[in-house]
């Protein structure tokens, strides 16, 4: 096997997020709450100080009381019985409840607003939108649970679904929840091989998919994608593909197999119970990137989760009925989970799904659907805002966006430049932002400004949650106090947190308790300043962040490694302008391979097929030699740093085997790119 495909162990290193090199990574401006704000918020300043010594102080009491935000079957007794070790990891909550998620996003909201709209659909071309009343999703979801049940999905079987971000996906969704079936859905970018490896390894007998996606104006090939996915697999592997229609392009269809939903829905009435689940039942498996390996499947159950999505929608956003939210993720990443699907629809709020691209038909878009829908209340990426900004500001200041109160930031750390622009143009000075912290792992956001409480630093994700509780340690474990730099951890489980690696409890273990024994340790920098207020300063394993999207530079290694010509392989993250991080990979071609542009392109494309179009390399460097230690492992560190144009920062370079690959790496970065 080749040594970039072995598991790596992680190295842990103390050191400031690529991105932030030469850039004005720190602020010292403050914007404080306004007065309307401090008043208008769920909660204050003081209040959330209390909310939160109170969380902190009694986690069973705070946690007893905030579980009954949702409906529960049977009320639980118990509230959290975890333990991160040293040892065993065990991790529940409202262990002897039952509910059911999708009675408590849909169902329970039918008395009081049956007539309200839960979802506006804005489709990726302007002239198409739904909106969908509780009533409306009430009839949907059972009747795609019946479409389901009739394929004899059940409690506790998986169930993939690759679909766009039309209304069906959340159906489907909320389908599997009222089964109590565990869905696991694979972001429709991904390609036939990582859909694949995916529906194999949570062993799903049931696909869900659509015709064709539509984005920015361009066809998807989703079910052809499902179908090449599927002969990879055992021909017996999976049993049923129910296929929404969507654009109406023709698709092949096996008849023992695939079926439109829109047929079987006619076979079936809309009427569907829910299924009675115990709190820690799972809910939802979603695969995510680490540092070494296939990806993992995060396993989320369905009490605990709910209530923090829930509880983090209302007071993060400050929520109030009636409002207009969006957040412009996809249904394929947490964000889509636990801010698109659940947490707004447990709240009984009216949230926004769009279909498209920011930059379609024209780069006022998120703009224009604002203005279109009312929007008060915006939440997206800052790789968004960095493309956006560079169109200027006229795009955005000719549209009203008069009905916006609150913006929003997740998925990677936000420079001080783009939450100036996010705050100044398209909030008008007039909205506070969110800069929001979490992971597909913590299931929702862990630290984050409340609008109303916490007074905001551009590029600071501010304070902790309720329940949260953050610490910074050193690379030995050391528990850092006051102004400090290293590693981020959380010293004790919060209800939203992942219970384990779908298949692999002692991959759960080792991955994120065994760095730091005792404490959950996140991957990520972090610098806690003068005020208590936390600054992420990016991952410190190799996982890089490129558009806000997580990608292991292991994964993409093995897809390189796995080209004929490639001997070697090592991927590196450096600073791009607009998405965060880039994806640089280094190459040794097999010997006798001349290196050419030609083959460059066909890298690039073999790793788009490999993995899909977003872990497409943005630079490949030819190397003759890869720096190694002695022991033979490959050195990162300078690869980061040549990656980054820091020649003369490549630090302590005595451990290397061959210190002269290094200059011949600066030399062919220099000549020739
Ligand atoms: C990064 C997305 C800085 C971080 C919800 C984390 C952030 C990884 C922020 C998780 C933020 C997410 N500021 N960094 N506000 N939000 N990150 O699993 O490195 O796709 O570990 O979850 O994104 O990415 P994931």
């Amino acid at each position: 096997m080749p040594p970039t495909t072995r598991a790596r162990t992680l190295r842990i290193q103390v050191r400031r997020h690529q991105r932030d090199a030469g850039r004005d990574a720190m602020s010292d401006k403050i914007y404080e709450v306004s007065r309307d704000w401090a008043e208008r918020a769920y909660v204050d300043a003081a209040q959330y100080r209390a909310m939160y010594e109170a969380s902190a102080a009694d986690p069973e009491a705070f946690w007893a009381e905030h579980g009954k935000r949702i409906d529960w079957f049977t009320p639980y007794t118990k509230v959290k019985n975890t333990t991160f070790g040293p040892g065993d990891v065990s991790i529940k909550w409202f262990e002897d409840g039952t509910t059911n998620v999708a009675y408590n996003c849909v169902d329970r909201h039918l008395e009081t607003r049956g007539d309200q709209v839960a979802i506006i659909w804005e489709g990726d071309d302007p002239s198409e939108s739904k909106r969908i009343t509780y009533r409306e999703l009430h009839a949907h979801v059972s009747r795609w649970a019946n479409v389901l049940r009739n394929r004899n999905v059940q409690k506790g079987d998986r169930v993939t679904i690759y679909l766009p971000m039309i209304p069906e996906a959340a159906y489907a969704m909320l389908a599997c929840a009222r089964l109590g079936a565990i869905h696991s859905i694979v972001f429709g970018g991904f390609s036939p091989d990582a859909l694949a490896g995916r529906i194999e390894d949570c062993g799903s007998r049931f696909v869900i998919t659509a015709d064709e996606g539509l984005r920015g104006g361009r066809k998807v090939p989703l079910k052809a994608n499902v179908d090449a996915a599927l002969k990879r697999l055992a021909a017996d592997a999976v049993d049923h593909v129910v296929v929404v229609e969507r654009t109406g392009g023709k698709v092949e269809m096996d008849p023992g197999r695939d079926v439109y939903y829109h047929a079987a829905a006619e076979m079936v009435t809309d009427e569907c119970p829910c299924e009675e689940m115990n709190a820690e039942d799972p809910l939802f498996i979603l695969y995510t990137s680490g540092s070494t390996g296939k990806p993992k499947g995060v396993l989320h159950t369905t009490g605990g989760y709910l209530v923090y999505a829930a509880m983090t929608h209302q007071y993060v956003f400050d929520y109030k009925d009636g409002e207009v939210y969006w957040c412009t993720a996809d249904v394929g990443w947490v964000t889509g989970h636990s801010y698109i699907v659940y947490g707004p629809l447990a709240n009984g709020a009216t949230t926004l799904m769009f279909e498209g691209v920011p930059t379609y038909p024209s780069i006022s878009r998120f703009w224009d659907v604002v203005d279109k829908h009312d929007v008060n209340i915006f939440y997206t990426a800052p790789t968004a805002i960095r493309s956006l900004m560079g169109a200027g500001e006229e795009p955005v200041t000719k549209t009203s966006r008069k009905s916006l109160r609150l913006l929003g930031s997740v998925g990677e750390p936000i420079n001080p430049e783009a939450w100036e622009w996010y705050h100044r143009v398209v909030g008008e000075g007039r909205c506070p932002i969110v800069d929001t912290w979490w992971q597909t792992e913590t299931g929702g956001i862990l630290i984050t400004p409340l609008p109303g409480a916490i007074a905001q630093k551009p590029g600071s994700a501010t304070l902790p949650f309720f329940g949260v509780k953050p610490e910074i340690v050193d690379a030995e474990g050391k528990v850092l106090e006051g102004a400090c730099e290293g590693n981020l951890c959380i010293a004790d489980s919060w209800p939203g947190q992942m219970r384990t690696v779908y298949g692999d409890h002692e991959r759960f273990v080792q991955t994120y308790f065994s760095t730091y024994p005792g404490k959950y340790f996140t991957g990520d920098g972090c610098r806690r300043d003068a005020d208590g207020y936390y600054w992420i300063t990016g991952r410190v394993d190799d996982v890089i962040n490129v558009s806000g999207h997580r990608m292991g530079t292991a994964e993409v290694e093995s897809a390189l490694v796995a080209h004929p010509k490639v001997s070697e392989a090592a991927v590196v993250g450096y600073p791009h302008d607009i998405k965060g991080q880039g994806i640089y990979a280094y190459v040794t071609l097999m010997s006798g391979i001349e290196p050419s542009d030609e083959l460059r392109a066909e890298l690039v494309k073999h790793v788009r097929q490999e993995i899909g179009p977003i872990a497409t390399p943005d630079k490949i460097q030819f190397a003759p030699g890869l720096p190694k230690t002695r022991s033979g492992k490959i050195m990162r560190r300078i690869l980061r740093k040549i990656a980054e144009d820091e020649f003369g920062a490549l630090g302590d370079t005595s451990t290397l085997a061959d210190p002269a690959v290094v200059d011949d790496l600066i030399e062919h970065r220099q000549n020739k790119r």
